[in-house]
């Protein structure tokens, strides 16, 4: 008889549970915390080639980050320390007059300034290093009820971050951004050659409207022009019936203070073009599946675009829940895996899922950013511990946190620049 069996046999094990094995949680690159956020609650993160550093703070997802004229709000900073945070471009454009919300229209509406930023959900620097900034024009009521947009607020705001001026406004008409559209996330290529353009580059944008209108939207940057593709497809919708897990907590969904309950709503949300430009990745908050599309589809606008802009959506299966995508010169696109406390990384080449990185600190991955000397940034917000999420109180923890990690193989910033 072996001797284990027998010591099992006679009752001599202890029992002890450093003998049960464990989930280490932990694999990957280590974390180097970059900055902690004290005061507003951030989404997204940005990072410059000289290493300066853009978030934003949307009041359409915490109410104590709306603007209401008397209070000293902001909705995009740079990032001036590890721990503090500066009104950007300045104070004026992050202080709409009398406030975010225009309390003279029945509901009340996001107000219409174009030359104000009224309730921003992304940063992001383009391949020439200028910050855009993505507004969505609407904001939560201090009772916690979003308000649809109005024409003005809804717009792509570009800076040059040597000046710190404005230097373009793109507005978004309602039959763009319509009044309960959530422009979400943007990405960019600035290539000239690229089909159906003015040549002075494109913008990608998610709609992830919890109100059901989902979609991508595309921008001309050279024109002005924008329109949509992929609207109500099933690709851009919420799964029914979804329940993220995150931290050990089911994450159900409550629209505003009191409403019934109901499943998570988000849509259309992380975004990513594919290292040559030429596919362009997105996935819902409420649902796990990563699809792509061939950017040339989208860009074209012909009678028949949009049946073939569906007909070539593509499902690559399962990524894990996440919320912000990014990707690497080395083709990777990185999506968070909120539910295991990490990020993912999915390789084209081999169609495969992969976990790039997991540490108990993660919760929610909100935004990812590449940098140029090769490391992966990314916001930490605890967003499933909002009000909006069940069971309806604020339960987040500050500070809210930015960390990076190194990436592999030398992967860096993609700039689809000529
Ligand atoms: C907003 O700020 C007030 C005052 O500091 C605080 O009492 C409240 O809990 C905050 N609410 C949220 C949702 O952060
Ligand atoms: C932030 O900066 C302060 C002062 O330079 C330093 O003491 C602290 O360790 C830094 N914290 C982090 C998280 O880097
Ligand atoms: C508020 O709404 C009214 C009525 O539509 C409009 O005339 C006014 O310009 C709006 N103001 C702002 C700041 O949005
Ligand atoms: C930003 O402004 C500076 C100074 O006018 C100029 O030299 C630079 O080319 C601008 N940057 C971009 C990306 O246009
Ligand atoms: C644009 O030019 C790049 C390189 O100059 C080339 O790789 C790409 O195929 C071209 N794209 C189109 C749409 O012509």
């Amino acid at each position: 008889m072996p001797s284990t069996s027998l010591i099992a046999l006679l009752g001599l094990f202890t029992l002890s549970s450093s003998q049960v094995i464990t989930d280490p949680g932990v694999s990957g690159p280590p974390l180097e915390l970059i900055h902690l956020y004290y005061d507003e609650w951030p989404t997204g993160i940005t990072v410059s080639r000289s290493g300066r550093m853009f978030s934003n703070y949307p009041p359409g997802l915490d109410v104590n980050n709306t603007n209401t004229g008397s209070n000293k709000k902001y909705t995009v900073a740079e990032l001036t320390s590890n721990s503090t945070e500066k009104p950007y471009p300045n104070l004026e454009w992050n202080s709409p007059p009398g406030g975010a919300i225009n309390y003279t229209t029945t509901p009340p509406t996001g107000a219409n300034y174009q030359t104000h930023l009224i309730g921003v959900q992304s940063v992001v620097l383009d391949p020439l290093d200028r910050l855009w900034i993505l507004d969505t024009g609407r904001a939560l009521t201090p009772e916690g009820v979003l308000v649809p947009s109005s024409p003005g607020g809804p717009k792509l705001v570009c800076v040059n971050i040597t000046t710190d001026t404005v230097t373009q406004t793109i507005l978004f008409p309602p039959t763009v951004a319509y009044p309960v559209s959530y422009l979400n996330d943007v990405r960019f290529d600035l290539r000239r050659n690229l089909s159906g353009t003015s040549g002075k580059g494109v913008a990608y944008i998610t709609d992830s409207s919890g109100e059901g209108r989902n979609g991508i939207i595309i921008v001309d940057l050279g024109t002005g022009e924008s329109w949509r593709h992929l609207d109500s497809h099933p690709s851009v919708h919420p799964e029914p019936g979804f329940v993220p897990f995150v931290w050990g907590t089911p994450v159900y969904y409550i629209p505003s203070p009191g409403a019934p309950v109901i499943y998570m709503p988000l849509g259309s949300d992380g975004i990513a073009i594919s290292a040559d430009g030429e596919d362009l990745y997105w996935g819902s908050v409420a649902g796990r599946r990563l699809y792509s599309i061939p950017t040339e589809r989208l860009r074209d606008k012909s009678q028949n675009s949009e049946l073939l802009a569906q007909g070539s959506v593509k499902d690559h299966g399962e990524r894990g829940v996440s919320d912000g995508f990014e990707t690497d010169t080395s083709g990777h696109i990185y999506t968070g895996n909120i539910e295991n406390g990490g990020i993912n990384s999915y390789d084209p080449k081999t169609g495969m899922v992969s976990i790039f990185v997991r540490d108990p600190r993660i919760n929610w991955v909100d935004t990812m950013s590449v940098s140029s000397d090769g490391y992966l940034y990314f916001t930490t917000n605890q967003l499933f511990l909002l009000p909006s999420a069940y069971p309806g109180t604020d339960r987040r923890q500050r500070p809210f946190a930015l960390f990076r990690v190194k990436l592999p193989n030398h992967g860096s910033r993609v700039c689809l620049v000529d």
